[in-house]
């Protein structure tokens, strides 16, 4: 397994669609290992596969007890709502408060090529759309006011002004930590 970089806001393929995955083989069951240990490493709870440079529809959750591989993931139902802050692997240090169904029952493929179908509720609920999300080039600035994205963005560009580029390596966890 091995540690990918990140994409950074600013990386064109954070906007792509991403397009769905045809065959389910042991390149994608790698790709899937290598997204969960950099998920882990940056300390995530979800990841998706135009985070890490690649677009197609693939993502990885980790949220209390939902441990997810998502391959062409769809929400098939959505219900309720809830107000929760967001942050994102893709834009580190920069939180707001995105409103969503809090109830959405989602269907994808597992690492194996199966189907399987699961209802979710709180936070891998917000996750897996999240993640979805990132599938359609969406992230979650989008779904906040104009003004909200305003003053982040121009945080961000204050902050990344030295920046040669999008992608940011992710190291290892030091042993011991949790
Ligand atoms: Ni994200």
């Amino acid at each position: 397994m091995s540690l990918l970089d990140l994409h950074l806001l600013g990386s064109p393929v954070l906007r792509e669609a991403s397009k769905p995955v045809a065959v389910v083989d042991d390149g994608v069951r790698r790709f899937i290992a290598d997204l969960f240990e950099t998920m882990y490493a940056a300390k995530g709870v979800g990841l998706a596969a135009n985070q890490v440079g690649v677009a197609t529809r693939i993502a990885v959750v980790d949220a209390e007890d939902a441990r997810l591989v998502l391959i062409n993931p769809k929400i098939v139902e959505a219900s309720g709502k809830e107000t929760g802050e967001e942050g994102c692997l893709s834009i580190p240090e920069l939180y707001g408060d995105v409103t969503r169904p809090d109830r959405v029952v989602v269907e994808a493929l597992d690492e194996q090529g199966h189907p399987w179908r699961r209802e979710l509720t709180g936070l891998p609920a917000r996750a897996v759309q999240h993640e979805i999300d990132h599938l359609d080039g969406i992230l979650f600035l989008d779904h906040l006011s104009l003004l909200k994205r305003k003053r982040l963005l121009a945080r961000w560009k204050k902050e990344h002004a030295d920046d040669p580029g999008h992608t940011r390596p992710v190291r290892a966890a030091p042993a011991g930590s949790s």
